[in-house]
């Protein structure tokens, strides 16, 4: 064959291939047609299973500093607010227990719950000389029990047993000491009674606290007080007593539950779980716990779960909120923890 022949066939056949492979290439590398936005689904059309933002409701900033739920101590200073809901406690008593002075004052929602639990106590035990020993305490009132502590026993003893001005739970009109006074004027520590133990169960299923328990005082700053009772509402005060934690350790415990995780569930059969957020409007009848951490803004966002209107929320005075949400009937008692709460717990207090 003609050699000439030879290279133009062979010129002819690349050009053809080269043409032939950009003709392919350039049909591969062409864009998608553009989506016709006109006909697209609007915006709430949009499938039920996509994650939709979390209701919420706003609060002042400023109240993280205010409610049952707040960390006062060594270094948590309280806030005293412009307004108070002070009462005075002799004036609102009833036959079912006493007071030590009739100028105490205190939180007339912790004075409503104490005057009920008295008359349950009161009624199944007979034990009716519960006394009110301290109460509220002004700036002013901790100072002079400080230094005559300081003056009598030294600065260090005092440090253990009385808080420093500005640092007391007995500003918050929250806390109450509680001792027995026999009607000859016999004072005696509530253990010394006989209704000790339905002492205690009243006061903790009625929201109350020990707030200095045995065994933490590195954690407290405060040696152990048997006498000093602190309100921190429901169900936080079961909560507190199955796992062991003092309040310090509560505060922080709850950091683990958030909105954007999983919050802290204490089921109908009074099991302490871990929950998705997103989940606990369905998780059926119980308690749900979760903190949100304060804005720098004026107004706080807090997310709640879908359905829920007026969550109980109080500041943590640690820079949040606690939020309380409750399904169904409230759980009356903590009965167990699940083994992914029990880690958190031991993280935190790995004595208990
Ligand atoms: N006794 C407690 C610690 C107080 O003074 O607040
Ligand atoms: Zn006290």
């Amino acid at each position: 064959m003609n050699p000439g022949y030879i290279v133009f066939a062979a010129v002819i056949i690349l050009i053809v291939g080269v043409s032939l492979f950009f003709i392919f290439r350039s049909r591969n590398d062409t864009p998608p047609v553009p989506a016709d936005t006109s006909s697209a689904p609007a915006e709430t059309d949009a499938p039920e299973t996509e994650a939709k933002p979390a209701p919420f409701i706003e609060v002042p900033t400023a109240d993280s500093a205010a409610g049952d739920l707040i960390l006062v101590n060594y270094d948590h200073a309280y806030v005293f607010p412009e307004k108070d809901d002070l009462v005075n406690v002799y004036e609102n008593k009833t036959g079912d227990f006493k007071v030590a002075y009739s100028y105490y004052m205190m939180s007339r929602h912790v004075l409503d719950v104490l005057i009920s639990l008295t008359h349950e106590l009161s009624e199944s035990t007979g034990e009716d000389d519960l006394t009110v020993n301290s109460a509220y305490r002004s700036l002013e009132e901790q100072q002079e029990i400080y230094d005559e502590y300081r003056d009598t026993w030294g600065e260090e003893t005092a440090k253990l047993y009385v808080a420093d001005p500005g640092y007391s739970e007995h500003h918050t009109g929250l806390a109450a000491d509680l001792t027995l006074v026999r009607d000859d004027g016999t004072a005696l520590p509530i253990l010394q009674s006989g209704a000790y133990d339905e002492i205690i169960r009243l006061l903790r299923d009625n929201g109350f606290i020990l707030r200095y328990p045995e065994g933490k005082k590195e954690v407290t700053r405060i040696e152990t007080e048997p006498w000093h009772f602190r309100y921190v509402g429901l169900p936080h005060s079961l909560i507190i007593e199955k796992t062991g934690l003092c309040f310090e350790e509560y505060i922080a415990f709850l950091k683990n539950f958030t909105p954007d995780g999983n919050v802290l569930f204490v089921n109908g059969s009074g099991r302490l779980l871990s929950v998705p957020f997103e989940g606990t409007a369905s998780a059926g009848s119980g308690c749900a716990v979760y903190r949100v951490a304060a804005s720098d803004e004026a107004v706080t966002r807090i997310p709640v779960p879908a359905g829920v209107d007026a969550p109980a929320v109080s500041g943590d005075n640690d820079g949040g909120f606690i939020v309380t949400v409750t399904f169904g009937a409230a759980p009356v008692r903590v009965t167990g923890v699940s083994d992914d709460v029990a880690a958190m717990i031991d993280a935190i207090a790995p004595s208990n």
